[in-house]
């Protein structure tokens, strides 16, 4: 199973580095590492299990993070009942449209392979339209807003080399142009 210890933080090239697509049929190998990202979120966020194998509570694992420069990722986004909201393996995710309208997490963003707290608002667009490939190479697009799209937007950057806190504002932190709502 993949604990904090398989992850890579950042420094890491890998991290910064553009993923290469995945081709199908995908190899069982692949199959097998991405029921283990998912396997890590679902662990991650059971207090038990996080507690007991030490790990920090995560919502998305790219495959890059587990220092495979794949476009792969695990997205597991619980509702406010931790039932899932959003919980799918997607390969190849391509943003295919994009709102003009941005969003930001009044938290700002954390990242499994960051291990500091940077403050600061990161803007995403609020809306995205996603094609994405389940793990039979079947094709999926949806329409995500919101903290869905979020975490999306921030996981799909894994697989292009970009850090959540490559978007803050470096003079001004908190500073947001007016097209973007704070969320949360
Ligand atoms: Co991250």
């Amino acid at each position: 199973m993949i604990t904090m210890d398989n992850i890579i933080r950042e420094g890491n090239p890998t991290l910064r580095a553009r993923a290469k697509a995945v081709s199908f049929p995908m190899s069982a190998g692949q199959k097998q590492l991405a029921h283990e990202m998912m396997e890590f979120l679902e662990n991650s966020q059971n207090s038990e299990l996080a507690e007991k194998y030490k790990l920090r509570a995560g919502v998305g694992l790219a495959a890059p993070q587990v220092d495979v420069s794949i476009r792969m990722t695990a997205v597991l986004v619980p509702d406010e009942n931790d039932k899932p909201l959003f919980k799918h393996i997607l390969v190849n995710p391509t943003i295919l449209s994009e709102s003009v309208k941005m969003a930001a997490l009044s938290e700002g963003e954390g990242c499994l392979s960051v291990d500091r707290d940077i403050p600061g608002y990161v803007p995403r667009h609020d809306r995205i339209t996603l094609r994405w490939y389940d793990l039979d190479g079947n094709k999926h697009v949806d329409k995500l807003r919101d903290y869905p799209a979020i975490v999306c937007q921030h996981e799909i950057d894994h697989l292009n080399g970009v850090l959540f806190f490559d978007h803050i504002n470096k003079k001004n932190p908190f500073n947001v142009d007016e097209n973007t709502v704070i969320l949360g």
